[in-house]
């Protein structure tokens, strides 16, 4: 009976170590989310996030996200935290301006400097419509100025990348340039592991992994991310 006991404890602490490192993400088509579904993700273990705080796509139509200030102060308010922002840049845009914009709407809406970083999203090649070469320039500048902007977050990285191998070459010719930033990488194997890392980009190690596309659960939609 101890013993089972025992056993019960631990695979219950051993479950709780599991889920502490359960994070999601959500974009802009989740629409305004309630604290009811975060306090449901808490329950299911989750305890951090990754919001979109702009739209990328078509060319030309990028925006800020109006929900996500409300989204992010009733996710912390049900005690997930941190919760990171995403910035999906839109080719179609001048590249300062857009993040210019994107990050001052964050301070207005009081989401940034919570121990939070913000990720460029880098994929679809019909979405980075310009050669190799410009479209590194453009995510030169989208960084550039997120860093003049928020580059005193109290973290080891401000800012990082969001991309995969397969999205990475096409649009950016397999340039290192940008192995500086850490990596969130996406690979649908619903394994939260870094055991199916490649290297691609000049980085040798991804600090996230993005392991499900849109997943139904609390009302809501998720990725699902794991991250040690
Ligand atoms: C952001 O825009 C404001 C207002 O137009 C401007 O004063 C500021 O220099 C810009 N910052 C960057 C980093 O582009
Ligand atoms: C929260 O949102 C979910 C999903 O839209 C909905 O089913 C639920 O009724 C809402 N709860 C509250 C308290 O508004």
């Amino acid at each position: 009976m101890v013993a089972l006991t025992l056993v019960f404890v631990f695979s219950a602490f051993c479950l709780q170590l599991s889920l502490a490192t359960s994070g999601f993400d959500h974009s802009y088509y989740q629409g305004a989310v309630n604290t009811s579904s975060y306090e449901c993700l808490f329950s299911g273990g989750y305890r951090y996030a990754i919001m979109q705080a702009q739209t990328g796509h078509p060319p030309g139509t990028g925006h800020y996200n109006p929900y996500i200030g409300e989204n992010y102060h009733n996710a912390v308010s049900a005690g997930i935290y941190p919760v990171d922002v995403y910035i999906f840049p839109d080719y179609g845009l001048d590249p300062a301006g857009q993040v210019n914009s994107t990050i001052t709407s964050l301070f207005e809406d009081d989401v940034l400097y919570h121990d939070n970083m913000i990720w460029m999203d880098v994929e679809g090649t019909e979405y980075w419509i310009g050669t190799c070469d410009e479209n590194i320039q453009f995510l030169h500048t989208v960084i550039s100025t997120a860093e003049a902007m928020y580059s005193d977050c109290g973290l080891k990285y401000c800012i990082g990348i969001y991309s995969s191998a397969s999205q990475w070459s096409p649009i950016m010719c397999d340039t290192t340039e940008f192995s500086s930033y850490p990596i969130w990488y996406a690979h649908y194997d619903n394994n939260p592991s870094f055991s199916d890392w490649k290297n691609f980009g000049g980085w040798t190690s991804p600090v996230m992994k993005q392991i499900t596309g849109t997943t139904d659960l609390c009302g809501t939609q998720i990725d699902n991310d794991y991250r040690p």
